[in-house]
C-alpha cells in the first residue's frame, strides 16, 4: 500500500468498525458550526521507517473510525506530509502544516530528530502536537511543553527494563550497537545505566550514522571482543537487515542479541528464523491478553489485512487520547488550557494496558519482557512495571 492507501481503506475500515458495534453518536449542528478538524499527519512514508509511519498511520484512523469517523462530532480533514525521517528537512515540513495548513493539531512522528525540530515549532507556535512514536527522551523532560503529548515511550525506557534484564540474568560484558543519534544513545544510555547498576560492563559502545546498513565490520568487531550479550538499537528495515547480519555471521549461536522491542516489532516476517528466540523489552506484545487487545487486533487485522504492530497500536492510543481532549471541550479547541488538562489527565484504555500521562505529558506504563516465536513477540513477564521518567527538569 503507498503512504495515502490508507486513506482508500477507509470504507473498510468503517465496515470492519459497524461490524464490531462500535459507532458512536456524533453531534451534526456542533460540527456544523465549528467544521472540520484539521490534523496534519507529519510521518515518515518513505525510506527506512516508511512502515512504521503507514502502522501508524494505520492506528490513528482506526480510532477515529471507532468514534464514528468524528472527533467530538467534528469531521476530520486529514493534511498529509511525508517527512522521510530527515531531520534537515523537519522545520520546513512542520510549517507547511503550522502555516499553510493551518491545522488544529499535528501527529508525528518517527524520527528522533525530527520530533525533536517538530516539538520546537510546535512550542513556538503553540500548535496541539501528539507523538505517536518518536523517543527523544528532552522532549518530555527539559523541553516538555503544555501542548505537547506523547502516547508511545521516551528512548531510554526499554534500555532501562533490558539493562535490568540483563543484570538480573548475571550477565557480566556486554557491547552496545547502533545509529548515533538520540534514540540509538538514549536507548543505550538507559541500557548501561541498570546493567552497570547490576554489576555488569559496557565494554564497548559501537556506532554507525543514520540510516546506514553496512554492519559487517561492527560484526566482526563484536566477534572478537566475544561479550555475555549484544544490546543492538535498529528499527524498521535495518532491524531486518542487522537481524538477519547477526544471525548469517553466526554470531547468534554464542552471543545473544538483545534489544528493545523495536528490533523484532513490525519485522518478523523478514526477519524469519534469524529473530527466534530473541528476547526483547517493549510497551507492546502480540498477545496481550486483554479486552482492549484482542478487539484492537480484531479490527486492525480485519480493516487492513495484517496484523498490527507496536507503532499502530501507538497510533492507535494517540487518537483516543486526542479524542478525550476534544470530548472534554465539546469540540472547541479554542478552549485550550481545558482541552491540554483533559488530555494531561487522560486514563487511557490502550490495547497496551492501561496508559497515564507523567508531568511531562510522556507515557506511564508497564514493561513487557518479550520473545520471538515464529512469527510472534511473545508476552513473557512484566519487566518493569509502571515505569514513569524523572521530571529531568520539566517545568510544567
Ligand atoms: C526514534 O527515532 O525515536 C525511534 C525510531 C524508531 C523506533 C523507535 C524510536
Amino acid at each position: 500500500m503507498n503512504r495515502i492507501g490508507s486513506l482508500r481503506r477507509i470504507g473498510a475500515i468503517a465496515a470492519a468498525v459497524m461490524a464490531a458495534g462500535a459507532l458512536v453518536a456524533a453531534s451534526p449542528a456542533l460540527s456544523q458550526q465549528q467544521g472540520k478538524l484539521k490534523v496534519g499527519l507529519m510521518l515518515p512514508y518513505t525510506g527506512t521507517y516508511a512502515a512504521l509511519g503507514t502502522a501508524i498511520t494505520n492506528g490513528f484512523k482506526l480510532a477515529i473510525e471507532e468514534n464514528g469517523g468524528k472527533v467530538a462530532g467534528r469531521e476530520i480533514e486529514y493534511f498529509v506530509v511525508d517527512d522521510e525521517s530527515d531531520p534537515a528537512k523537519a522545520p520546513e515540513n512542520a510549517n507547511k502544516l503550522i502555516k499553510r495548513d493551518n491545522v488544529d493539531v499535528m501527529v508525528g512522528t518517527v524520527h528522533s530528530g525530527v520530533a525533536l525540530a517538530m516539538s520546537k515549532l510546535a512550542r513556538d507556535n503553540n500548535t496541539l502536537l501528539i507523538i505517536p512514536n518518536a523517543g527523544a527522551d528532552d522532549i518530555t523532560g527539559p523541553l516538555c511543553a503544555a501542548n505537547v503529548f506523547r502516547t508511545s515511550f521516551s528512548n531510554s525506557q526499554m534500555g532501562i527494563a533490558m539493562g535490568k534484564v540483563m543484570a538480573d540474568q548475571k550477565k557480566k560484558t556486554a557491547v552496545t550497537i547502533t545509529w548515533k543519534y538520540s534514540a540509538g544513545e538514549e536507548s543505550i544510555g538507559g541500557f548501561k545505566e541498570t546493567f552497570e547498576a547490576g554489576g555488569g560492563k559496557v565494554v564497548k559502545e559501537l556506532f554507525l550514522p543514520f540510516p546506514q546498513v553496512e554492519f559487517q565490520p561492527l560484526l566482526t568487531e563484536i566477534a572478537a571482543l566475544k561479550p555475555d550479550v549484544v544490546y543492538a538499537f535498529f528499527a524498521g528495515s535495518g532491524a531486518v537487515k542487522f537481524v538477519k547480519d547477526y544471525a548469517a555471521a553466526g554470531l547468534n549461536k554464542t552471543i545473544p542479541l538483545v534489544g528493545p522491542g523495536f528490533l523484532t516489532d513490525g519485522t518478523l516476517e523478514a526477519q524469519g528464523e534469524a529473530a527466534q528466540g530473541m528476547l526483547t523489552t517493549l510497551h507492546y506484545a502480540d498477545g496481550l491478553n486483554n479486552p482492549k487487545n484482542n478487539a484492537f487486533r480484531a479490527t486492525y487485522m480485519k480493516a487492513y489485512k495484517v496484523e498490527p504492530d507496536v507503532y499502530a497500536m501507538q497510533g492507535y492510543d494517540a487518537a483516543q487520547l486526542l479524542i478525550v481532549g476534544m470530548n472534554a471541550v465539546k469540540g472547541d479547541t479554542a478552549k485550550r488550557a481545558e482541552l491540554v488538562a483533559a488530555m494531561g489527565a487522560a486514563k487511557l484504555d490502550s490495547p497496551r494496558g492501561s496508559l497515564a500521562l507523567n508531568k511531562g505529558h510522556n507515557p506511564i506504563h508497564d514493561i513487557y519482557l518479550r520473545k520471538v516465536e515464529g512469527k510472534e513477540n511473545k508476552y513473557v513477564s512484566v519487566a518493569i512495571k509502571n515505569l514513569t521518567d524523572p521530571p529531568r527538569g520539566c517545568k510544567l
